[in-house]
């Protein structure tokens, strides 16, 4: 049988990086796309010859994210899985936040999700779809909530929305989705909160500690092989006990 292929989005660094090393290492052909590429993801690709396919692409444009989908299945013949991890947090209170980040996290978080998203469940359609897999990166913050996160927080409840309805919406052929809601994870996104506010976080969880990307990628890999195999619809939050 030939590799699974598996499309996660953001794979240049933090979370995304992390989930394309697991699914290589598990044996997956990978493909992936970012504004910038990373040494970590070219060290990646001389690791795993001919199984790693990396892109340069902004997800606010939804006709290169096609164009993506399409060559990844020239490339690999097919899709099996897709992680929509690709996200911008820009922090700042209400009040003063510009159109344009309010805009841009919208267009890439949900937009640039979504459409993506649509784009492997054409190719998954194409065949046999049982045992494919879609995973879409939620936050934490969604539902409990942070200030300065309003919008960030607004976009991924959309995507949680958008993942328990598509469960549905794909059950009957076989292709399960379900939302990964991490906690603070020690990233570039995270970067610039304050060490108050980090150590609020921690002190707040049930572990007393802040996440990283480690954490989360065995819940993503768990949900994205059979073993996850009655799991759909599902919103599991990795944060921790927060
Ligand atoms: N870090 C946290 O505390 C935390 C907590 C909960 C949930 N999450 C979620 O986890 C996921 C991964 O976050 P992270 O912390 O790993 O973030 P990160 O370190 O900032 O990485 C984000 C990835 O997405 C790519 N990306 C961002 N904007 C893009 C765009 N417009 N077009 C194409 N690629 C884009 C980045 O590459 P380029 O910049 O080169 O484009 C990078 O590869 C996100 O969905 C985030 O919301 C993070």
């Amino acid at each position: 049988m030939t590799a699974p292929v598996s499309v996660v989005s953001g794979g240049s660094r933090g979370l995304g990086l992390a989930i394309v090393e697991a699914l290589l290492v598990r044996g997956d052909r990978v493909a992936t796309f970012s504004r910038s590429g990373s040494a970590a993801l070219d060290a990646l690709a001389a690791a795993h010859p001919g199984r790693l396919h990396v892109a340069r692409l902004d997800a606010a444009d939804l006709e290169a994210i096609r164009g993506f989908v399409a060559d990844v299945a020239a490339a690999f013949g097919r899709i099996d899985h897709c992680v929509a991890n690709a996200a911008v947090a820009h922090e700042g209170v209400l009040a003063t936040m510009r159109a344009d980040e309010i805009e841009s996290m919208i267009t890439v978080n949900v937009t640039g999700s979504i459409v993506l998203v649509r784009e492997c469940v054409r190719q998954m359609l194409m065949g046999d779809s049982a045992g494919r897999t879609v995973t879409l990166i939620s936050s934490v913050v969604a539902d409990r909530g942070s200030p300065g996160l309003s919008v960030y927080a607004a976009t991924k409840a959309a995507l949680e929305g958008f993942g328990i309805s598509l469960a549905r919406e794909l059950g009957p052929r076989g292709i399960r989705v379900n939302t990964v809601a991490p906690g603070f994870l020690e990233t570039d996104l995270s970067a610039t909160l304050s060490a108050e506010n980090r150590d609020r976080i921690a002190r707040r969880t049930a572990l007393g500690r802040v996440g990283i990307s480690g954490d989360v990628v065995g819940m993503v890999s768990f949900l994205v092989s059979p073993a996850g195999s009655f799991l759909t619809g599902q919103l599991v939050r990795v944060d921790g006990g927060c």
